[in-house]
């Protein structure tokens, strides 16, 4: 079987209510990450792609955070009506979702005008 081409890694990580940082899957339902194996089942797509509940990847003021690899393409704000169009878009297409993209300012940074200058 020829290796995945891409993995859709889904932040599904918990945290208490109130907590400063938030989380990107505070009931723990796990459904954005259902939602986009489903939409890669539905497009033939998941012996090439596939969508991984992945913990905490830092980036919890921008969530529902989900990156792409090897694109390392990030996205912030994903909901489940965001999902087919990256599906279509940025994996089937080629084309990443631009209005979903964290900006390179946003990524693996101490600080940034969403994290409010501290952590
Ligand atoms: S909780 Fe999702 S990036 Fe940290
Ligand atoms: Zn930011």
């Amino acid at each position: 079987m020829a290796p995945f081409e891409k993995h859709i890694f889904v932040c599904c990580n918990q945290r208490e209510p109130g907590h400063a940082r938030g989380s990107c899957d505070p009931y723990a339902e796990e459904r954005l990450q259902r939602a986009f194996k489903k939409a890669l089942a539905a497009r033939g797509l998941t012996s090439r792609v596939r969508a991984n509940k992945a913990g905490c990847l830092d980036q919890c003021e921008h969530g529902p955070t989900v990156v792409v690899y090897p694109d390392a393409v990030w996205y912030g704000g994903v909901t489940e009506h965001d999902v087919e169009a990256i599906v279509d878009e940025h994996i089937a297409g080629g084309r990443p979702v631009a209005r979903l993209r964290l900006a390179d300012a946003c990524i693996n940074t101490a600080a940034c005008p969403h994290k409010g200058g501290s952590r």
